[in-house]
């Protein structure tokens, strides 16, 4: 079973500001749920939603492994979903969309879909949140962004931080506005798109 130790650290923080952001939330997709930690932790302390997890295929066994260990009656099993790929049915019932960690993963023409699988896809979406690093006016925002963002860059071609002036403008096309840029630990940040 895969274990993030960043999801061990992050979890809490990123509760503590869903709590409010998700109150009104009911069907959640979680998009690149990775190891399923931020899953079973937030369903748990949310217990008025469904929180459905996804992944790429590679990633599943893992996670539902995890899920199978210690999900909350509200996770659903995981969900195969590639952002690239056609979206599931569930997208139909989804009110809100949050993912942590892929933008920065997934290359720009995948980001671009990202954005464009919201925008047409999710008829009931009202609200779609990302955490992770971001950098502002064409600079990191601290020394560790930095190297992380060259680490990325030499691991993978296509891989590296997002400008957030970029995402906002993706967001925009697909009739997602930023309400809250929230500062995180750890240089990160916790972004809120309403639909309009
Ligand atoms: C760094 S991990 C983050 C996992 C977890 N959300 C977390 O915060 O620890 C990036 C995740 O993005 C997923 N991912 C990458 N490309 C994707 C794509 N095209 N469609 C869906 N998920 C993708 C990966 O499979 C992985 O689970």
């Amino acid at each position: 079973m895969a274990f993030s130790q960043a999801c061990e650290n992050n979890k809490q923080p990123i509760l503590n500001q869903l709590e409010s952001l998700l109150s009104k939330s009911k069907q959640v997709l979680e998009i690149g749920s990775g190891t399923g930690q931020h899953a079973c932790f937030f369903a748990a302390n949310m217990p008025w939603l469904t929180w459905h997890t996804s992944d790429r295929a590679i990633n599943l066994p893992s996670l539902n492994a995890r899920l199978a260990e210690q999900a909350p009656s509200n996770v659903n099993s995981a969900i195969e979903l590639d952002i690239t790929q056609t979206m599931p049915a569930i997208s139909q019932q989804i009110d809100c969309s949050y993912s942590a960690n892929t933008l920065h993963i997934m290359n720009q023409s995948q980001v671009e879909t990202f954005f464009n699988r919201l925008g047409d896809s999710f008829p009931k979406l009202q609200q779609a949140i990302f955490y992770g690093p971001f950098n502002y006016q064409g600079q990191f925002t601290s020394a560790s962004n930095q190297a992380f963002d060259k680490t990325l860059r030499e691991r993978q071609l296509g891989q590296g931080i997002r400008y957030i002036e970029w995402i906002i403008e993706l967001a925009g096309r697909n009739q997602l506005q930023l309400k809250q840029d929230i500062g995180m630990p750890a240089n990160n940040r916790l972004l809120q798109f309403v639909c309009v």
